[in-house]
């Protein structure tokens, strides 16, 4: 089925901390994005376009909106859904206080089918995707996550979390138990339709050297999977790994030990990177997610966005939620939080940066560029409507804003999950909001 979306277009060639913008927006006020079977099929003004297309296809037309590709999340705990604004505590008190309990809940197929429903259709409403989500400890948990996401037809990916000391033993594997379940779970689901395995060490604490031995080997032996964990978060986190790992000279020199960098694999946080840690990343092609309502939730620490983007040795870096560390499922929200973070650090996040994060500058940091992220013929039909009368106060503000980057700006400081006017996953219409009445209708399969 061939069909189009008609309004201004809003999408990245390049990287906007790199090179001026001109060379990276692709902007078109009465643009069309031609979309068949999936696929993005054509991209351009609608002048040139219009002319071209066969008369029986529909065009859907959004006026005073934005047509962007979705947005991407790159590191989202999908069973802290239930447990998201947990009171009180930094990183490992939280783990043990909140998250520890709440996952063993997810050995439970009911449960975990509910959750990743709840999760994945919050995704939708705020215009996200595609991500990069860690389950539990319990394979049940995957399957439970993958059903949904193959039923939904999302590009989504995740795994099974491997932890195998320095938890609670119902959420603990053994390194051999976490290796063969993970390749099995790898030999179902990897690839398969639009889903990617990412093999799911939790973080260094958690696991033991025969674990991180075992886990560098199975990411080796399944070439395209992926890798995801966490580092350089929390200080009293940092401390714990030098006690765990002393014959490690530091938290990333442990990943890099045990053969855990390099491309696909995606790290949230790196919140105190040293410039060592910068050139470790960046020498190697792994990424960083970075999760700013997280980091300020659970008093973190500020990550240091111009040295991952501008500085000598730069990473790929996209944007990324973390909930439930994390706050809100908007990556507009998110956006604003990261330009806050931004400031503190002096220096300031400008809009079309923030959009690149969220799109393709996520979907560089999971070397999926070629085929989600941007607004490109042959990329698939994974686009986000934002609706630029969403509210009263939006809608007031914006009839005083003039640029484009004015716009943008205001989007990510007052915008949330209501700015999105529709969210399509490969061509089809899977969530819908009406401006005017605010009524949400979700398209599921
Ligand atoms: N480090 C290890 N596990 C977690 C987690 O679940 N959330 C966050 N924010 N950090 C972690
Ligand atoms: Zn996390």
């Amino acid at each position: 089925m061939k069909k189009a979306l008609r309004g201004s277009l809003l999408s990245y060639r390049d990287n906007p901390f790199v090179k001026p913008i001109e060379d990276c927006l692709l902007y078109e006020e009465d643009g069309l994005v031609v979309i068949e079977d999936g696929v993005i099929a054509a991209v351009g003004s609608a002048a040139a376009l219009l002319p071209r297309l066969e008369a029986d296809v529909p065009v859907i037309r959004y006026k005073k909106a934005l047509i962007c590709p979705g947005f991407i999340d790159c590191h989202v705990h999908y069973p802290q859904t239930e447990m998201i604004g947990a009171y009180g505590k930094q990183l490992i008190d939280w783990l043990n206080n909140y998250t520890f309990i709440v996952e063993q809940k997810f050995a439970d197929k009911a449960h975990a089918d509910e959750a990743a429903e709840v999760f994945l259709k919050e995704l939708l409403r705020a215009g996200t995707t595609t991500a990069s989500v860690f389950c539990t400890v319990s394979p049940v948990s995957v399957e439970a996550f993958f059903e949904v996401a193959e039923r939904f037809n999302m590009r989504m990916l995740a795994g099974k979390v491997l932890m195998d000391r320095n938890a609670p033993p119902a959420l603990c594997d053994t390194a051999q138990s976490g290796y063969d379940d993970s390749k099995a779970l790898i030999e179902k689901w990897h690839d398969k339709g639009r889903l990617l395995y990412s093999i799911t060490p939790r973080f260094a604490p958690t696991s033991s050297p025969e674990q991180m031995e075992l886990t560098g080997a199975l990411w080796r032996e399944h070439s395209g999977t992926y890798l995801q964990s966490h580092v350089s978060e929390n200080l009293a986190e940092i401390d714990w790994v030098r006690a765990l790992f002393p014959n490690q000279r530091g938290y990333v020199d442990v990943y890099q030990h045990y053969g855990q960098l390099g491309p696909r694999a995606i790290y949230g946080h790196g919140v105190h990177f040293t410039e060592a840690d910068f050139a470790a990343f960046s020498g190697t092609g792994t990424a960083l997610a970075h999760c700013p309502t997280s980091n300020l939730f659970l008093g973190s620490g500020l990550f240091n966005m111009t040295a991952a983007m501008q500085g000598a040795y730069p990473v790929r870096t996209g944007l990324a939620t973390d909930l439930g560390g994390g706050t809100n499922f908007s990556q507009l929200v998110t956006m604003n939080e990261a330009y806050k973070i931004a400031q503190l650090g002096g220096s300031s996040l400008n809009a079309h940066q923030a959009f690149y994060l969220a799109t393709r500058g996520a979907a560089e940091a999971l070397y999926l560029d070629d085929r989600i992220g941007s607004l490109t013929a042959g990329n698939e039909a994974d686009i986000v409507v934002l609706d630029l009368r969403a509210t009263d106060i939006l809608k007031y503000r914006l009839s005083f804003a003039e640029t484009l980057s004015e716009i943008l700006f205001v989007l990510m400081m007052l915008g949330d999950d209501r700015v999105v006017r529709a969210s399509y996953i490969a061509g089809e219409e899977r969530y819908r909001r009406n401006s005017e009445t605010g009524v949400e209708t979700f398209i599921l399969p």
